[in-house]
């Protein structure tokens, strides 16, 4: 499985250009490199190895120094995500309900594992540790809807609603 999918999330130069933007509003301050961080992740979707690096320059700041931000935080990614974004909550409570199972059921039926992309681009999956709704687990978030008690009968036809788009 690919997780370099080029065809959603392309850089683009205009990507870059707006990259440079902001590392010149930053310019010469390398305190605020989670901020720059943040915002070109904003622009591009992602933060790959090229704009890690240009970030390092632009900000004078050691380029192990940016990587180890962007593997440190986990709001960072390096890889593209797929335009929805599927979270399987795998803390305590939703493990033991069951969190594995369903990260199974995805990866036969979209042919992903976690912290990757479809092919198509159409969706990521991610494992996060508790989204705060314990009481309803197993939780599985897909962009910012939320569905508690899932299993994995249940996951085609929540994902089926965003198929169609
Ligand atoms: S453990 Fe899943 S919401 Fe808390």
């Amino acid at each position: 499985m690919s997780n370099s999918c080029s065809c959603h999330a392309q850089l683009t130069p205009d990507h870059l250009a707006e990259v440079d933007r902001i590392l010149e509003s930053y310019r010469g301050q390398p305190g605020s490199l989670i901020q720059v961080l943040h915002k070109a992740q904003n622009v591009i979707g992602y933060l790959p190895r090229e704009v890690q690096v240009k970030v390092a320059e632009k900000l004078d700041v050691p380029l192990t120094r940016v990587y180890g931000v962007v593997s440190f935080y986990s709001l960072f990614t390096t890889k593209p995500k797929g335009r929805h974004k599927i979270h399987v909550c795998a803390g305590t409570a939703c493990y033991v309900r069951g969190a594995n199972q369903l990260l199974n059921k995805l990866e036969e039926d979209l042919q992903v594992k976690p912290g990757d992309t479809t092919e198509d681009g159409k969706f990521s999956v991610d494992v996060v540790r508790c989204l705060g709704a314990c009481g309803l687990g197993p939780v599985v978030t897909v962009d910012d809807d939320v569905y508690g008690r899932v299993h994995t009968g249940k996951l085609a036809d929540i994902l089926s609603k965003y198929d169609k788009e």
